[in-house]
């Protein structure tokens, strides 16, 4: 061997690419570049990665048995390094990014045997094989506390299962609905979500080592082992598509992004619910804050921040999708910023999981409040009027104008609620209906509203049996 290239000529610091650039990076350089100040939650998916490579590498006798097991002994103290804490403390200043630091602290304890470990692989296919690791418990993890949020979701529809709610659209009273059919919405948005991630999680989960800097390796690695060890599905197809996508990043992102918005829609109804003019469920003391100058108030805190989170997560994915859209092909060093986005829609998302789902957790809902905004708007059964004329044979846009026509008679008379309701049983052409949906005197009773809902028994509708199946479906699902 050329004594030029004896491991001892090699410093146990030096750059990766040590012997071709005459200068060591400027600071400047440096603190731009480096990625270790974000990349070192990677750590723990390198050591795996890293592992499964060297045993792979000595099942193809590219590496000796002994090598290896340095290789594999010296993973074991830097994995103990890595979960107390020392080894991000340790880091030094030519540790570009996480790869580097753990090949160096490798090669410190082990000498010319961890200097064996990057054979057949290059940082392009490590860093996104230990991202796709990273993704993919992150992945777990949120579909875990989907799946809590939604059972949480399940009970509160249960508890409150016969509460009658004003359903809205535009903000105006539309029908009446069961407080649980709306609690139950929120579930099922949860639960595409839930689909979303297991989706993505395939198209995670994909072995891309091998791929090397873009083309290959011309080593005889067995990628089958090594996708084996990993645990993933399935293999790439093509080492530059391995090495330059960020499409499984942006999809994730996506699903992130999807997650927060739908909670930030919980979120907005909550505010709503819980505002002094609704009053219809009241936060737990412990999931609230107080004003620093007015006595009296009670804010929503957790519901208006997740709509701040869903802008933020929204950001992240149209930032990652702009940051790698235009890219020559191949690694280019813009693609390293993908991280960044990823690692805090993540956190972000989590955060926002677990907070709506402690919050509502200890939501009181307060059936009577609920009730009394329905029990004097009779307007909110029209569509029933006009339902049950069609029963009656009349084509439902007839029907609709006969029942518009009246109520247009009877606000521009501006009469109250009762004369309303007696307006509209005495008119010639919906008399009949509105009986049959109002009864046959007096204001409304709850019992008209009631029988409104229940007779709304469509799939997915807000009859309580409709409501009490969903129930069973999602609790089944997420139970499992
Ligand atoms: N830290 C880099 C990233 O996350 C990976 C290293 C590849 N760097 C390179 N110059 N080829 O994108």
């Amino acid at each position: 061997m050329d004594p030029e290239l004896k491991s001892e000529a090699i410093s146990e610091t030096s750059l990766l690419w040590e012997g071709r650039l005459g200068l060591a990076s400027s600071e400047i350089f440096s603190n731009y570049v480096d990625s270790i100040g974000f990349d070192v939650v990677l750590a723990p998916y390198d050591v795996e990665v890293s592992r499964a490579h060297v045993k792979m590498l000595n099942a193809t006798q590219i590496v000796d048995s002994e090598t290896c097991q340095k290789i594999l002994d010296a993973f074991d103290v830097i994995s103990h390094e890595i979960s107390s804490g020392e080894f991000h403390a340790c880091l030094v200043p030519t540790d570009e990014d996480i790869h580097t630091a753990i090949e160096r602290r490798l090669t410190e304890l082990t000498g010319d045997a961890g200097r064996a470990l990057h054979t057949g692989r290059s940082r392009n296919d490590l860093a996104q094989m230990s991202g796709r690791l990273y993704t993919r418990d992150a992945l777990d993890r949120i579909r875990t506390r989907v799946e809590h949020a939604v059972g949480t979701l399940c009970a509160l529809a249960e508890k409150n299962i016969e509460t009658v709610f004003p359903g809205k659209t535009h903000l105006q009273h539309a029908q009446p609905i069961l407080l649980s059919h709306w609690l139950m919405s929120h579930a099922s948005r949860l639960m595409n979500d839930r689909e979303r991630i297991m989706q993505a999680y395939d198209r995670v989960n994909v072995c891309v080592l091998g791929s090397g800097a873009l083309a290959g390796s011309t080593l005889p690695l067995d990628i089958d082992f090594v996708s084996k060890e990993l645990g993933c599905s399935k293999i790439s197809d093509n080492s530059i598509f391995a090495v330059s996508t960020r499409d499984y990043i942006t999809e994730v992102l996506f699903v992130c992004a999807q997650i927060v918005s739908n909670l930030s829609c919980l979120g907005e109804d909550i505010v709503w619910m819980t505002s002094t003019e609704c009053g219809y469920a009241t936060l737990s003391d412990n999931f609230s804050s107080g004003s620093s100058m007015m006595p009296q108030k009670k804010n929503p805190d957790i519901a208006e921040l997740v709509r701040g989170k869903a802008g933020l997560s929204i950001g992240s994915l149209t930032g990652a999708l702009a940051a790698t859209k235009s890219q020559i092909f191949g690694y280019n060093h813009d693609l390293q910023v993908d991280k960044e986005a990823l690692f805090s829609s993540i956190k972000d998302c989590e955060l926002s999981i677990v907070a709506m789902d402690a919050m509502m957790e200890t939501t009181t809902f307060n059936s009577a409040v609920c009730e009394n905004s329905l029990v004097n708007q009779p307007l909110a059964l029209a569509t029933d009027i006009a339902e049950e004329m069609v029963k009656n044979g009349t084509p439902f846009r007839i029907a609709y104008k006969a029942v518009a026509v009246c109520i247009k008679r009877a606000l521009d008379a501006e009469l109250s609620a009762e004369e309303i309701i007696q307006y509209m049983r005495d008119d010639d052409l919906i008399g009949q209906a509105s009986i049959h949906v109002f009864g046959d005197k007096g204001t409304l009773p709850l019992d008209s509203i009631l029988r409104s809902i229940e007779r709304r028994t469509t799939k997915g509708g807000t009859a309580t049996k409709r409501v009490l199946e969903q129930i069973e479906a999602v609790s089944k699902i997420v139970s499992s």
